[in-house]
């Protein structure tokens, strides 16, 4: 099988670059991975992971004669025509996507009219052609194809082997049939589009992803008034195939590398373009307020919260990854602190990061460590380990009897039976 899959060049080793190399290898292809980092591309040829994902350090292994790092990008140029560019975009002050790597990128290609980018890092509307407008300044005819990721931290690789639907924007020539080419072994709906159209895809999924959860917060919040329970009016909702169940999970609020800088980007790129995206701003503010929430609960039962212990169970901000950006339980912190109130906390592996980004807080180490005297606990990141904790355990460490479930995850019933009290978002 390998002999006949062409081999590919990985451009920026992060989470979707890994990803992605580790699939093509998976399917036989041969990747080139270059990174500018020496160290990362040192430690990726060592068979250390730099990042956590389930399955992933496995498949790297098990692929590893197919994949090769190297912070040198002639070696990827030689061998593979199809350039994946997987680097950052993170926001900059403004909102918008900041694209200096991306320009980078093309700074370092060579004149070539044998050579494509395939653009994977999510990047505004437009971006395609200015692209292919500087390439064109800089005297370089490399085609340039738009083929936007869509896989979720945590099932990353489920999310690439199986995809919903692969999107291919390109010209119509070679590049965008040889990157159709490639994911043909997936048997997913192909989208094959125009450049622009296929980078709208991306960034209005995201936003329209987001908007559902903002949605179900606020008919959460409308629940806690008339005393209905959320759950079962999602589920109520979910059932309906013009709605369709997924996404429809109340909690904290959205975090994470993504909806947060993509909904952001969306709505400056419409502002830039002189158009108000009114409902996006009702997104982001949704979410915002959604995070300070869990404050009012715990006021509402404890009262003033100065000198009151607080410990957050979960602080990444999602279970099965280590990605601490735009995590919930930041904001939560830093609200609990100012308060005056003393938080604990603990998180099975995002923990290293959270240390340094939460100054204040405490990390005895274990989630009954953490438990350990609390007046009340928040569960703020769905990990297994905490939906099957022993609650009548933790109810003999914690000196009060709060659970507040900012991820609807727990069984108030077995919560209950440990004596405490359950309050979930958006349940009576
Ligand atoms: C998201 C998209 O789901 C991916 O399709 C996309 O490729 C990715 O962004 C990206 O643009 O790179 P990800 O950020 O990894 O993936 O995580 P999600 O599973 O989508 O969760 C995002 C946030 O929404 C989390 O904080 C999660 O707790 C929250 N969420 C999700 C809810 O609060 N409720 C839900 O019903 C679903």
């Amino acid at each position: 099988m390998s002999t006949e899959r062409e081999p590919i060049a990985v451009i920026g080793t992060g989470y979707v670059g890994l990803v992605t190399a580790a699939g093509f290898a998976e399917l036989g292809n041969e990747v080139l991975c270059v990174d500018v980092d020496a160290a990362k591309v040192e430690r990726l040829t060592a068979g250390e992971v730099p990042i956590y994902e389930p399955g992933l350090a496995e498949v790297l292994e098990s692929c590893r004669e197919r994949l090769h790092f190297s912070t040198q990008l002639a070696d990827a140029l030689e061998r593979a025509r199809l350039l994946f560019v997987c680097v950052g975009t993170p926001p900059t002050h403004s909102g918008d996507a900041d694209l200096s790597a991306v320009h980078d990128v093309v700074a370092s290609m060579p004149a070539s009219d044998t050579h494509a980018l395939v653009m994977k890092s999510t990047v505004p509307p437009g971006t395609g052609t200015a692209v292919k407008r500087a390439l064109a300044q800089q005297g370089k005819p490399l085609a340039y194809v738009s083929c936007p990721e869509f896989l979720r931290e945590g099932s990353a690789l489920k999310d690439f082997r199986h995809p919903d639907r692969v999107v291919v924007g390109d010209e119509g020539d070679w590049a965008g049939d040889a990157v159709v080419a490639l994911y043909e072994p997936l048997g997913a709906p192909l989208v094959r589009t125009d450049v622009v159209s296929a980078e709208m895809v991306k960034l209005a999924t995201n936003a329209f992803l987001s908007t559902k959860i903002s949605f179900i917060n606020e008919i959460a919040n409308v629940c806690e008034e008339t005393g209905a329970d959320v759950l079962e009016v999602a589920r109520g909702m979910g059932l309906d195939s013009r709605v369709g169940p997924a996404f429809l999970r109340p909690g904290i609020g959205f975090g994470g590398s993504c909806f947060p800088k993509d909904i952001s980007a969306l709505k400056q790129l419409a502002g830039n373009s002189g158009y108000h995206f009114q409902l996006l701003n009702a997104v982001i503010e949704v979410n915002d307020l959604q995070k300070r929430r869990v404050v009012s609960k715990l006021v509402k039962h404890l009262g003033d919260l100065v000198g009151k212990r607080v410990t957050l169970l979960g602080l990444a901000f999602k279970p099965d990854t280590d990605d601490m950006r735009e995590a919930s339980s930041l904001v939560l912190a830093a609200r609990l602190l100012a308060e005056g109130a003393h938080v604990s906390a603990y998180d099975p592996v995002a923990e290293a990061h959270a240390r340094e980004l939460m100054p204040g807080v405490d990390f005895p180490g274990s989630a009954l460590a953490a438990l350990e005297g609390a007046d009340a606990c928040v569960l703020v990141t769905e990990w297994a380990q905490f939906t099957e904790l022993d609650w009548q355990t933790a109810a003999q460490a914690m000196r009060g009897e709060l659970v507040v479930d900012g991820r609807n995850a727990l069984d108030p019933a077995a919560v209950r039976a440990g004596g405490l009290t359950y309050e979930g978002i958006g349940r009576p």
